[in-house]
């Protein structure tokens, strides 16, 4: 069968590294290098993520689906090959979006996945070639390869390759330093187009937030923003958050910073530092108590209530909640003073206590004194 796309073979490979080598330019020509804060780990886990994913993984899961086609339905090999191009695009598109969206956010809301996808929110600063550090098994649990593969199976191999092309310039360009998007929303004739473009495709900003640090700025959500190529999803299933400004700090919280051969093989390779999510029998115990705690807050700071109930910093979020659907409340306070805050999770005045705890009298939850104990 004939894979060529548009008279040239392998156009897809030639086009994606073509777009990685080119963003990869501009950001050096931007000043990249200089700046960079980037240690020889994080070259190591891009580079080495790519090279695993393009030269072993996808071939491999191609293949596997191939093989057991052939084997469990021979009839359906290239079945689809009369499609064209537009629709088998589209329809490549569109299912592989829709599956990305859901598998990245479970990965995000489920503490197993979010150990094979924390990897990729370490990094402290955005960048063209970002998008590639994930662990291995990350990969191979991603339906989306699964479905080039099943798409290929089918014959509709051009309108995969023609969609990668288009799915990697969104990529790159939503992960990279160099952001077309930022000089857009400065200028009067430009920011309607990129309001709307947004609310089509994954812009800088748009993705750029689901990497920021924490939603202290106001800006960054780590646990929204999850699409992939489309925004459409977000705002179909509530998650989106669109921005004008960029997170001013990018990476994890408290990130106790594992060996890349544990960001890539885990679990196959766990850290020793217990104090890590990455190490073996690590469990992320609750800090509710039925008392409030009081604290001092100041007029006008903004603070991030912890939602969750695992926060060692209770009551404030320190970001345990990662891998799970909860997400912490950011608030401002309106005056200087001292409250009560809520730390049993029941009150029906978040963030400030009700006295809902008093119904919890006998529930055996720990007093706020006994807070260390409970961590
Ligand atoms: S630690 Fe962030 S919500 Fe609990």
């Amino acid at each position: 069968m004939d894979n060529s796309l548009f008279g040239v073979q392998n156009l897809d490979v030639i086009i994606v590294l073509g777009v990685l080598i080119g963003f990869g330019l501009m950001e050096v020509i931007a000043g990249y290098l200089s700046r960079t804060k980037r240690k020889s780990e994080d070259w190591i886990q891009e580079a080495g993520g790519f090279f695993a994913l393009s030269v072993l993984i996808k071939p491999l899961m191609v293949g596997a689906v191939f093989l057991v086609g052939n084997l469990l339905f021979p009839s359906s090999l290239y079945g689809l090959a009369g499609w064209g191009l537009l629709l088998a695009t589209c329809f490549y598109l569109f299912l592989d979006d829709l599956m990305q969206y859901w598998y990245h956010r479970s990965a995000h809301e489920y503490q197993f996945l979010w150990k094979l996808h924390r990897a990729h929110h370490q990094a402290e600063e955005m960048g063209f070639f970002v998008s590639y550090r994930n662990a291995g098994l990350y990969y191979l649990l991603m339906p989306n390869l699964w479905w080039v593969g099943i798409c290929t199976f089918m014959g509709l191999g051009k309108g995969v390759a023609l969609g990668l092309i288009l799915k990697q310039i969104v990529i790159v360009t939503s992960h990279s330093t160099i952001s077309y998007d930022k000089p857009m929303y400065k200028s009067k004739w430009l920011s309607p187009i990129i309001s709307v473009l947004e609310r089509i495709i994954i812009t800088p900003a748009f993705h750029h937030s689901h990497h920021g640090k924490s939603m202290i700025d106001s800006v960054s959500d780590p646990n929204g923003n999850f699409g992939n190529m489309f925004s459409i999803w977000d705002q179909l299933f509530g998650t989106a958050k669109f921005v004008k400004e960029f997170p001013t700090d990018y990476g994890l919280q408290n990130d106790p910073e594992e060996h890349w051969t544990t960001s890539y093989f885990y679990p196959l390779v766990a850290t020793d530092n217990k104090e890590s999510e990455m190490s073996r029998g690590y469990v992320k115990r609750s800090t509710i108590t039925n008392e409030p705690i009081e604290v001092k807050l100041e007029k006008g700071q903004k603070y991030l209530y912890c939602q969750c109930g695992k926060s060692k910093n209770a009551p404030f979020c320190d970001s345990s909640h990662q891998g799970s659907k909860i997400k912490p409340l950011l608030f401002v306070a309106k005056r200087t003073g001292t409250v009560r805050l809520c730390n049993c999770k029941k009150t029906g005045t978040s963030p400030f206590c009700d006295d809902s705890h008093l119904k919890l009298v006998d529930s055996g939850l720990p007093k706020v004194e006994k807070l260390e104990q409970v961590v």
